[in-house]
């Protein structure tokens, strides 16, 4: 079934559809927030290692698999190799062993999400891995990514007004609650996660491609104006130096194994790996584009966003004396101080959010596209009924997760619900959702596709697939080949013995 093959009016339109799926809030308020967590320039050093020499690798496994195809990721992996290999059977058996490792030690949670996991690959094969990357992780992520999409839209509307820019102690206050959805905000803010859930469904619904092209082009270049604008205003702030420091000068010692994970697990969601989306994507492109050209090309420019966020981010966040550690609602706080230091700041912070908005959806639309293919596909449903059957589904997490941002101190119960009866660790859903799938669900899916592309679809298959023109596409694909087996696969499987403490 290849209806969809003319999709992308060009290679261009395809770049700029993958690079609006990895350019988003990720390259904004993630990266600046697990950067600021984890210890600034030696996190990043291990994120840029974690970029080119993981995830552009698995990068170009994505596209080829689903260009290869012609199928979304639900049915990619089944359509050019057998259901059930030997790996997808030694998959399910170290599954297993995860799963006894944790049920000893009492995490129960833990245990049997392994076990699930390992029936689905017992059963399923490597259709398991399809759904994976199809429903479970895109659609966890943008359940909370909805949440942060909220709160901008909250930022939007009331940047005009110009109160959160001129008056520092009432901003604070205002922002914390719209953060946390707590007091006078608590509705706003469930109202406002739900609007850009729902915004982003119904733009799939719309069957959006043509106009995510467009916006794209429009958008993207002026978010990337307005960085910059903000990083020259925040070099020429005082103490900017001590974020450039931050940035740019490593300290290795404060690089704990948690934050290589992080390091990873931010490679993974920044370039939507791990995710279908790839697949989706890919299955969308026409043959004559080169596969190594625009992979390295949509690599760089996410790259490139997130060092000009950090930029223009880590120098104002030291001139004003705010906390890197501040957590997930660190931007939020930090650029309404920003902007309310530059002249005409409701103009420039309204522009801002609505600039983030749309790359915001440019990001979320690409989680439900996977999703939408596939349901379409297994239960013959029209586009308009898969996609109100993800709103059904997914809509009631949407409150929830948006109310447990705060550690569930509006919610004591499920908070005690959480981290009590199902002893997990995390703090909030939204913790647990974000965390699940940088951490675990997305290096993992890489890491069975860098598995399954050298050792049951072949290296040959998929150096036919890169579609190479000149002799550097041909060098590029086969350095990516050797990486594809024997460098990527290793880094992950060390990086995941690192944040379990077992190694080094
Ligand atoms: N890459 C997106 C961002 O940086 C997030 C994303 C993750 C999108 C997974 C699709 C799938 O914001």
């Amino acid at each position: 079934m290849s209806p969809n093959k003319e999709f992308w009016s060009s290679s261009k339109g395809f770049v700029l559809a993958m690079a609006g799926s990895a350019i988003g809030l990720g390259n904004i308020w993630r990266f600046s927030y697990i950067m600021g967590k984890y210890g600034g320039a030696a996190f990043m050093l291990v994120y840029l290692a974690a970029i080119f020499l993981i995830g552009l690798p698995i990068m170009l496994c994505e596209l080829s698999l689903g260009r290869a195809s012609g199928k979304g990721p639900l049915e990619a992996m089944t359509e050019l190799a057998p259901k059930k290999t030997k790996l997808s059977f030694l998959a399910a058996v170290a599954l297993i062993l995860c799963a006894t490792a944790f049920a000893l030690k009492g995490l129960y949670f833990y245990a049997g999400t392994c076990g699930f996991f390992a029936l689905g690959a017992l059963l399923f094969g490597w259709g398991f891995l399809g759904f994976t990357v199809t429903f479970l992780t895109p659609l966890m992520i943008a359940v909370f990514y909805s949440v942060v999409g909220g709160w901008i839209i909250v930022y939007a509307i009331i940047s005009p007004m110009g109160r959160i820019f001129r008056e520092p102690a009432f901003s604070a206050e205002l922002l914390d609650n719209i953060v946390t959805a707590s007091g006078s905000q608590f509705w706003v803010t469930i109202a406002a996660a739900l609007a850009f859930f729902l915004a982003t469904a119904f733009i799939v619904m719309a069957g959006v491609q043509k106009g995510i092209e467009r916006f794209s082009k429009i958008f993207m270049p002026l978010i990337f104006i307005l960085i910059v604008a903000i990083i020259i205003r925040a070099l020429t702030l005082p103490n900017a130096h001590e974020g450039l420091r931050f940035l740019f000068l490593p300290d290795f010692s404060k690089l704990s194994a948690e934050g290589v994970m992080a390091a990873l697990g931010q490679a993974f969601f920044t370039l939507s790996l791990g995710s279908g989306v790839g697949i989706a994507y890919g299955s969308y492109l026409g043959r004559s584009s080169s596969l190594p050209k625009t992979a390295c090309t949509i690599v760089i420019m996410d790259t490139f966003a997130s060092i000009l966020a950090g930029l223009a981010i880590f120098p104002l966040l030291f001139s004003t004396g705010l906390s890197p550690e501040e957590g997930t609602s660190l931007v939020f706080k930090v650029l309404p101080v920003a902007f309310g230091k530059l002249p005409l700041s409701p103009l420039w912070g309204t522009l801002f959010f609505l600039m983030l908005l749309l790359a915001a959806l440019t990001s979320s639309i690409s989680m439900l596209e996977g999703a939408v293919q596939g349901i379409m596909q297994k239960l013959y449903l029209s586009r308009a009924k898969a996609v109100i059957l993800l709103i059904i589904v997914l809509g009631p997490l949407v409150p929830l997760t948006a109310v447990s941002a705060a550690n569930y101190s509006n919610v004591p119960k499920l908070g005690q619900f959480f981290t009590e009866t199902l002893k997990l660790r995390s703090e909030s859903f939204f913790a647990i959702l974000d965390n699940t799938t940088c951490l675990w669900l997305m290096p993992l899916a890489g890491l069975m596709t860098l598995l399954y592309v050298s050792y049951v679809w072949g290296n040959k298959s998929a150096l036919e697939e890169m579609n190479c023109f000149n002799a550097f596409d041909w060098l590029f694909s086969k350095m990516w080949l050797f990486v594809v087996r024997f460098i990527s696969p290793v880094l992950v499987i060390m990086a995941f013995l690192k944040g379990l403490g077992i190694f080094f």
